[in-house]
């Protein structure tokens, strides 16, 4: 029988894929090191589980208002105040079952058939088929690997079309750990504010920063907050990714006709995550910041070993937790590094090409795991990129 022929045409996600081969080899009484996923390793913190526990047992189990309870929204609305210095109301404000579904709802109710929207390449693997789902089409802007994947006016400018409708960007970056200078988001501002274009900022890894690294919002920048939505979620920072909750915030039109599409589809998040959540965000942040700091701990560690190997090449990442070294001594494609990889080192990875054709020669390794693994991943490496 006949199925969507759209649907059909989206790939699988890589990563997801990639993570999946590695359990199965795993499972198979391989020892496997899965670094391919995105998620951390640790679990949510207690004093967030026990909101949700508490929640449950007084009830909060029923459906709540679609577009996420007052007290989150409100949590929301002081979070943005105090940290990216937005200014919003509640209704420019959606919640939704994870920050992959603020991006997609983003999407929905910006496009049209046959729009265009610029993807800096790499990017994360979602947003090309993302784009894709709505009938609309993902112009991807090759970032050069040899300039660090810098944002200029210029390589934005030579992709815009008249059917060019938004800019997708992600600031502290997957996969390449960039963080956006204030210049870049300028030059993402000026191509977008000439050609008024609606930005996405995913903003998800923002409090994963190294180095005195600063996470500068789009949505600050002048002439920005009416043409900006931000994205953003629990996943990353508070070791949520299980719960589904994210958000998005922006125009007060673009989140109306947001909140129409939630009502119509996955109705809202659950309901005592969206309670955890206003927990999380109004507590002490001391969570986030032990965690922030093994991950510094093991940026460290990682970068150091890698300079070590002949033959990998890896920028000193500012934000997020995934290392993208480039593999320099070898022509071999990015899939094929990451096959061998896995079946002769077994580590699961993702390779660059899945992030966009920018991204080939490169690999992603999550550093979101214990170090006991990233020790033994290094060893590996050590042994087997020589070979290569
Ligand atoms: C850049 C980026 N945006 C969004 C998401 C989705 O996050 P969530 O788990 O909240 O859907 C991810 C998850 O890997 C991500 O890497």
């Amino acid at each position: 029988m006949q199925l969507s022929e759209l649907i059909t045409s989206i790939p699988a996600s890589v990563t997801a894929m990639m993570m999946q081969k590695g359990r199965e080899m795993k499972a198979a009484g391989l020892d496997v090191i899965n670094l391919a996923g995105g998620e951390p390793d640790f679990n949510t913190p207690a004093h967030i589980i026990e909101a949700a526990h508490q929640a449950m047992l007084a009830g909060d189990t029923h459906y709540p208002p679609s577009h996420g309870s007052p007290a989150l929204l409100d949590a929301i609305v002081a979070k943005l105040e105090r940290e990216n210095d937005v200014h919003v109301t509640r209704e420019q404000i959606m919640v939704t079952p994870g920050a992959k579904w603020a991006i997609y709802a983003t999407l929905a109710v910006t496009l049209n058939p046959g729009d265009e929207v610029l993807v800096l390449d790499p990017s994360w693997v979602s947003y090309g088929p993302m784009v894709a789902l709505q009938r609309a089409v993902p112009v991807r802007v090759a970032l050069p690997s040899e300039d660090n994947f810098r944002v200029t006016a210029d390589l934005l400018e030579a992709h815009v079309s008249p059917r060019t409708r938004l800019i997708m960007v992600n600031s502290p970056n997957n996969p390449t750990g960039r963080v956006l200078t204030l210049d870049e988001l300028d030059a993402i501002a000026l191509v977008a504010a000439a050609h008024d274009l609606y930005v996405l900022s995913d903003e998800i890894y923002e409090h994963i920063l190294y180095d005195g690294a600063v996470h500068h919002g789009l949505a600050a920048r002048s002439g920005m907050a009416e043409r900006t939505i931000i994205v953003n979620g629990f996943s990353k920072a508070y070791a949520m990714t299980g719960w589904r909750l994210g958000w998005l915030a922006g125009p007060a039109s673009v989140v109306k006709l947001a909140r129409t599409l939630q009502t119509q589809s996955v109705t809202s998040a659950a309901s005592f995550a969206m309670t955890a959540g206003a927990v999380a965000l109004n507590g002490s942040q001391d969570c986030v910041r032990e965690m922030v700091a093994a991950y510094t701990a093991r940026r460290r560690f990682m970068l150091d070993a890698l300079e070590e190997i002949p033959g990998l090449e890896c920028a000193p990442i500012q934000g997020a937790f995934y290392v993208f070294p480039r593999f320099t001594a070898t022509d071999k494609d990015s899939l094929t590094l990451s096959r061998i990889l896995l079946e002769e080192a077994l580590i699961a990875t993702t390779p660059g090409v899945a992030f966009g054709q920018a991204g080939e020669g490169h690999v992603r390794f999550s550093i979101a795991t214990d170090m006991d693994s990233l020790e033994r991943t290094v060893e590996r490496l050590a042994r087997l990129v020589p070979k290569i």
